[in-house]
């Protein structure tokens, strides 16, 4: 089950351009694209840098006891750097993740912007030390994603460590009361190594990381890409992706035009269920290439699971 709420309220639509009126104004599609496209991208920056959702999921996969109940707020790809993610509004972000509750926050990768229109550089130190002002009673566990990687990874790591933010890489965690208990797996980043076009190597370990469950207890994985997810096994109850930023820029009812996957749409977003696997892929906060969102609006995810 899937519900997807605004905080705060997303910004109004931009006006609609009539193409019947611009043909009769006498104006070729060169002009009505000159005039619709700048729309479409003002539209897309406010997208970018107004709205956030928080978009819910309830779900009692395989091997998650009936009537367990945990909640999992995730921020995913934050790309901290104006115009779009400022430092203000970072710390919103935070704030509005902190407002759920939840059990248990997991944070994906990706922390900073990288892109070539960067207007406000948010400090590694900065998104840190809001990074850090999470909350949740079973804790706050990150991951590295490919930016992080290929962006400046030592600088990273210091920044997460200074913060004392528990950084997973090939681990995993047990975590609840004595019959309640889970664990919680992270995976190292798939593409890590920019080899060349389409060339990546990871620093990746699934054998190695679920070796480290040691128990019957349910598993929760955190991954930063999604395309892991043709390997991960029924033993895991779900993984939780980031990433692709469900394809960033997005018409309405087609799938997205691009996502950074090998598997094209298969795994840009949502919640995705195949031979009852289940994977949840977050359309994240940031903005990878251009500071421009449309139709995947910036989100926080808020997951219930045996309820
Ligand atoms: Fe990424």
């Amino acid at each position: 089950m899937t519900d997807r709420a605004a905080f705060p309220p997303p910004v109004p639509a931009a006006p609609v351009v009539s193409r019947r009126g611009l043909l009769k104004a006498g104006l070729g599609l060169t002009a009505a694209a000159g005039l619709v496209l700048p729309g479409t991208g003002a539209y897309a920056a406010m997208e970018a840098a107004n709205n956030l959702v928080i978009t819910s999921y309830r779900l009692t996969p395989p091997r998650w006891p009936v009537g367990r109940r945990l909640t999992i707020t995730c921020v995913a790809d934050l790309h901290a750097g104006g115009p779009n993610m400022g430092i203000a509004r970072v710390r919103q972000v935070i704030d509005a993740a902190n407002a759920l509750g939840s059990d248990l926050i997991v944070v994906l990768g990706d922390y900073f912007a990288t892109h070539k229109f960067v207007t406000e550089v948010v400090p590694h130190d900065a998104w840190a030390e809001e990074v850090a002002r999470l909350r949740a009673p079973l804790g706050v566990y990150s991951i590295l994603g490919n930016h992080d990687w290929w962006h400046g990874i030592d600088a990273v790591r210091k920044a997460l460590g200074r913060v004392h933010v528990p950084l997973m890489e090939n681990d995993a965690v047990l975590l609840g009361e004595p019959g309640r208990r889970f664990w919680l797996a992270g995976l190292g980043d798939q593409i890590a190594y920019w080899l060349g076009p389409n060339r990546f190597r990871g620093v990746d370990d699934l054998p190695g990381t679920l070796k480290r469950v040691t128990t019957d207890d349910p598993v929760v994985l955190m991954v930063h890409e999604p395309d892991i997810f043709v390997k991960v096994p029924e033993r895991v109850s779900l993984t939780i992706a980031g990433h692709t930023h469900g394809g960033q820029i997005r018409l309405p009812f087609v799938p997205p035009v691009w996502a950074p996957s090998a598997y094209g749409a298969r795994f840009a977003y949502g919640h995705i269920v195949e031979q009852g696997r289940h994977l949840i892929v977050s359309g994240g906060l940031g903005c990878s290439q251009v500071p421009l969102r449309l139709g995947v609006p910036p989100e926080i995810l808020h997951i219930t699971l045996g309820a």
